[in-house]
């Protein structure tokens, strides 16, 4: 089984940015964390980050044919761009939705999901074991 993690802007920035809400871990920390889960698992996984919506996009077309399932962090594109939405509708692969942080109990504009709308499940607020949590719900699906 083949994976792509996509993680959005600023997601490089962990352990630099707001550890009272990320935390203070970094985004090399998430990336071994993911990578030794998915090689215990027998999982392939990519993982790419961007900061930019349209390499986000570029990337999720880019899996169609080569992965058989998604799971996004689109950051605060999660709550912007129909454009994301609209890539992920158009590949039509199994997604899966993570925040980090517990969005639901944050700012009015943190309410609405838009990359959320086109995927099977959400992991929100559990940090960074909801990536595993994603990688197990398209394992098991
Ligand atoms: C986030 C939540 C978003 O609202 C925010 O813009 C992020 C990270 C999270 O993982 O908790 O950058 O997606």
């Amino acid at each position: 089984m083949r994976i792509l993690v996509i993680n959005g802007p600023n997601i490089n920035m962990l352990g630099i940015r707001e550890p009272d809400i990320y935390g203070k871990n970094t985004y090399a920390d998430l990336c071994e964390m993911i990578e030794s889960y998915a090689a215990e698992k027998g999982v392939e996984v990519k993982l790419f980050q961007s900061n930019h919506e349209g390499s986000i996009v570029d990337e999720i077309q880019a899996a169609l044919g080569k992965f058989d399932g998604i799971v996004i962090n689109p950051a605060a594109y999660t709550h912007t761009s129909v454009a994301i939405l609209d890539a992920l509708k158009s590949v039509a692969l199994p997604a899966v939705e993570i925040h980090i942080s517990d969005v639901s109990a944050r700012e009015a504009f943190r309410q609405i999901s838009y990359a959320g709308m086109a995927c099977e499940k959400s992991f929100i607020g559990m940090g960074f074991e909801g990536y595993l949590r994603g990688i197990d719900y398209l394992m098991s699906r």
